[in-house]
């Protein structure tokens, strides 16, 4: 058996055991095949420990929370998931829009720039990291159009304002640089270059990280909306519990780069198991 069918037969085999425990508002993972599946994934930075021993299933329209003290690992694991690091072991499979099954680690350069540019979006905690902050705010979202293919310059300026606007950016902003943009303007710029393109797939590490409470909040109500309308499938990386529970239907708590628990999100959070889970969620209710 490859690789490949051994985990389309792990992916139906699991679809069939999650189905019974699916709360309102979570995808229904009978109706649609897995969207990544990831197993016993590892990376080393030299001797150092990243993250150990990985697993878990992604499905189309679903949040997964990937919450953990800093050090945890949580974004060496988000590298790893879009193929940014190589895993030291493991396999991480992720299903295209034409149903193909890809397996990250072995993926070409080119086919996994092409995901990067048509099926997945990679919003980073530094908005500086993700935005091309010499281009204007309409270029940073035309851009991400282009790459896609598009080359009309009427319909690209309007997509652009189109996304502006749904990331509650004024207009007549949409020829500045991002440099003369707020740390949140920037945050939202970010997010619309990101998903003006469709992903289907969008890896998020603490977006909302950095950004005064009310702004977190809008952003929040944002992504929340946009994760319904668009049946985006996210990977949400932050160590604020609130916002894990604002926005994942499930979490996984990481600690020394392993998973020390996951299941859904009020479960995890109400009803923590693991001691160390219960250390978090007490240290917020007493921060
Ligand atoms: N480039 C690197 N070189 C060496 N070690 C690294 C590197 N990046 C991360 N590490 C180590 O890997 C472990 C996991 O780090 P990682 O950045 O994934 O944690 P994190 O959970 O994202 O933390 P934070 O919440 O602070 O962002 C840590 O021990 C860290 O020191
Ligand atoms: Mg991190």
């Amino acid at each position: 058996m490859t690789a490949a069918q051994a985990a389309e037969r792990l992916c139906s085999a699991t679809c069939v055991a999650r189905s019974a425990s699916i709360p309102d508002g979570t995808p229904d993972p009978d109706a649609e095949p897995i969207l990544l599946s990831v197993r016993g994934v590892s990376h080393y930075y030299g001797a150092r420990l990243g993250c150990r021993d990985i697993s878990f299933e992604l499905w189309p329209g679903e949040v997964l929370g990937i919450v953990g003290e800093s050090g945890s690992g949580k974004s060496t694991l988000l590298n790893l998931l879009a193929g940014r690091f190589p895993s030291s072991a493991g396999s991480i499979h992720y299903r295209d829009r034409e149903g193909v099954l890809h397996e990250i680690n072995s993926l070409t350069e080119a086919v996994r720039r092409r995901l990067l540019r048509t099926e997945w979006g990679f919003v980073h905690q530094n908005p500086r990291d993700g935005l091309r902050m010499r281009v204007s705010g309409g270029g940073n979202i035309g851009e991400r159009l282009m790459a896609c293919g598009s080359r009309h310059y009427g319909n690209i300026r309007r997509a652009a304002l189109d996304w502006l606007a749904r990331v509650e950016i004024a207009a007549d902003r949409i020829d500045d640089r991002p440099l003369s943009y707020s740390g949140g303007m920037q945050q939202r710029l970010q997010i619309a270059r990101n998903l003006v393109s469709s992903p289907r797939l969008v890896f998020m590490d603490e977006p909302t990280g950095g950004l005064d409470v009310s702004v977190q909040a809008k952003l929040l109500d944002l992504l929340r909306q946009l994760v319904r309308q668009l049946r985006l499938s996210v990977v949400l990386v932050t160590h604020d519990l609130a916002v894990a529970r604002l926005l994942a239907h499930r979490l996984i708590v990481m600690r020394r780069g392993e998973i020390v628990e996951s299941g859904l999100s009020d479960q995890v959070l109400d009803d923590p198991q693991h001691a160390y889970t219960q250390l978090l969620v007490s240290s917020i209710l007493q921060g």
